[in-house]
This record gives C-alpha cells, sequence and structure tokens, in this order.
C-alpha cells in the first residue's frame, strides 16, 4: 500500500483535506496529515516512511529528501517551488511536481483586496483613489498575471505587461499591451503587479533604478515572493517619496522597520494567504492527489519540474 504525507505547516482547509483523504482511500492509499507543525524536524521524521509528499510552501530540503528511505514524488499543490530542494531530489530520482493554475484567481483576488485598501488609505476614512483608469503592469504573465487582467478590467484599468517567456500575441489577445522591457512597464504604471518566481535570476531584481522609474505615488503589490525584492532599495524608495506605496502578501525581513517608519505607505498580511481560499485548497489538493496516483498507476509525469 502506498503511504501519502501531506505536509502543511499552513493546513488546506477541512474540505480540502477531506476530499484529499476520499481520493487516496478511493485508490487504496494511505494518507497522512501533519499540518501546522511547528518544528521542521516533524517534517523530516513524517517523511521518513512515505512514498509521497504533498506540500505547500513547506521546506522539502536536503534534510527531509535525505531522510526518506522511500519517497518517490513530492508534489507542491501550487505553482512557485522554490521551497524544494531540486537537485536533492533528482539526485535521488524524485520526481517533484508542482500544480500549476490551481490557486491562481485566489491569488490574483487577494492582489485587488491589497490595491483598494491601499488606494483607500488603508481603510482610515479620509479620501482615497480609485483603480479605474490607473494603468496596472503585470509582471509576468503566467496564470495569475493573466487572472489579474480579467479581474483588472472589471475595474477598468489600463493593461500592461511584460513577459519574455510568453509569446505577445498570447498577452496581446487578452487586451493587455505588450512591452519590450522591465524599464517601461515600471515606467509607464501606476500599479506594478508582480508574478515572477523567486530563483538566481529573479533574486532582489526589483531594486532602487526599477523602483524609482515609477510615477510618483504608485504601488507596487507582490504576491509573488519576498525574495525578488532589494529591501534595501524598497526602504530607499519608502523614504524618498512619500507617495510611494508597497502592499505585499509576504512580510519583508525588514518589515518592522517598515511598518514602524511608513505605516501609511506598506501593508503586509499576517500570513501568506493569496491561496488561502477553500476553492484554491480545493483545486490544488485535489490535483495533487491525483498526479501521485496518475504517476504511481500510469507514470505520468506531466507536471514535473525537475
Ligand atoms: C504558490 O506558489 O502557489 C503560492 O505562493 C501559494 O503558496 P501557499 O500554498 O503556501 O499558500
Amino acid at each position: 500500500m502506498k503511504k501519502v504525507l501531506v505536509a502543511t505547516e499552513k493546513p488546506f482547509a477541512k474540505i480540502a483535506a477531506d476530499n484529499i483523504k476520499a481520493i487516496f482511500d478511493k485508490a487504496g492509499y494511505s494518507c497522512i496529515f501533519l499540518e501546522k507543525y511547528t518544528d521542521h524536524q516533524q517534517f523530516v521524521d513524517a517523511a521518513q516512511d512515505v512514498d509521497a509528499v504533498i506540500i505547500r510552501s513547506d521546506k522539502a530540503n536536503q534534510a527531509v529528501i535525505e531522510n526518506a528511505e522511500q519517497l518517490q514524488i513530492i508534489v507542491r499543490a501550487g505553482a512557485g517551488y522554490d521551497n524544494v530542494d531540486l537537485a536533492a531530489a533528482s539526485a535521488k530520482n524524485i520526481v517533484v511536481m508542482n500544480t500549476p493554475g490551481q490557486n491562481s484567481n485566489a491569488v490574483a483576488e487577494l492582489a485587488f483586496g491589497m490595491m483598494v485598501y491601499q488606494a483607500r488609505n488603508q481603510f482610515n476614512g479620509s479620501s482615497g483613489t480609485e483603480l479605474k483608469g490607473k494603468t496596472l503592469g503585470i509582471h509576468a504573465y503566467g496564470n495569475v498575471g493573466k487572472n489579474v487582467a480579467r479581474i483588472a478590467k472589471g475595474f477598468g484599468m489600463n493593461l500592461k505587461a511584460f513577459d519574455p517567456f510568453v509569446k505577445a500575441e498570447d498577452i496581446q489577445k487578452d487586451g493587455v499591451e505588450v512591452v519590450e522591457s522591465i524599464e517601461t512597464l515600471y515606467s509607464g504604471s501606476d500599479y506594478i503587479s508582480l508574478h515572477i518566481p523567486a530563483n538566481d535570476k529573479t533574486r532582489k531584481l526589483i531594486n532602487y533604478d526599477l523602483l524609482s522609474k515609477m510615477p510618483a505615488n504608485a504601488t507596487l503589490v507582490n504576491t509573488a515572493r519576498k525574495e525578488v525584492i532589494n529591501e534595501d532599495d524598497l526602504k530607499k524608495i519608502l523614504a524618498e517619496r512619500k507617495g510611494f506605496n508597497y502592499v505585499s502578501d509576504i512580510a519583508p525581513d525588514n518589515a518592522a522597520e517598515l511598518k514602524e517608519n511608513f505605516a501609511s505607505q506598506c501593508f503586509f498580511t499576517p500570513k501568506k494567504m493569496g491561496a488561502q481560499t477553500a476553492e484554491a485548497n480545493i483545486n490544488a489538493g485535489i490535483a495533487a492527489a491525483k498526479q501521485i496516483i496518475a504517476f504511481f498507476e500510469e507514470g505520468d509525469t506531466t507536471f514535473k519540474v525537475n
């Protein structure tokens, strides 16, 4: 009997967890849950004798992978897999997958929740501004970026995107203008919504040079990863420009300092919650469970990322 571990420090909604369990029960697999764990060693220990693991932002690092004696597959129920040590997994022939697109609407909706919150002066009762008529620059046009464009049209925003990995016509057919450089995107956008992954090419990519190109009262919206921001440069621009705003679903390492000095210019969710909806949990959780079964039963590696 195959054994699957669902290791979620930030648990799925109960309905999603029940669905995952039911899928594995039906397939004759055993499924155990490690939720809200407080010590990473608990994950290391729980993965020791399992064949498959489902995670969210949980760190499937070298310690987990090396200690897992029979692990064959890790599925990140979500998009970004920067939390998985791909080299360590590949070295042990462990397949790593993600579930692209399954939680993207939830993340996109949160981007707008934060935009409205900041445009209305953090709901402090004073006169704010509207999103209608403003230009939104979408930095990377993947599943989340595409959903952001769809929702932005309802708000009456003008749309631009930069993504060298997506064909221009695929972006243009959504009614989004394609720009040829990051600099052009930032200089021409009142709002920038970040949807780039965290990797060696994007770490600290969002720096002073880029941010200083944005218009005076611009807002940077981050539902991607904190690692893509140069946090010292972010602090510098917040200090220099009283109209510059930063809203993020992933608090920066210098969050306390930013909140203390620039309270009206920034907002951070207390815990990453872009994908934290019942719908996204069900979509991503069920996809992960089905991908694991398809892998073991049919050798299906469609969503393999390593
Ligand atoms: C993702 O990469 O899918 C999102 O950042 C969501 O992450 P989470 O599952 O940890 O909420």
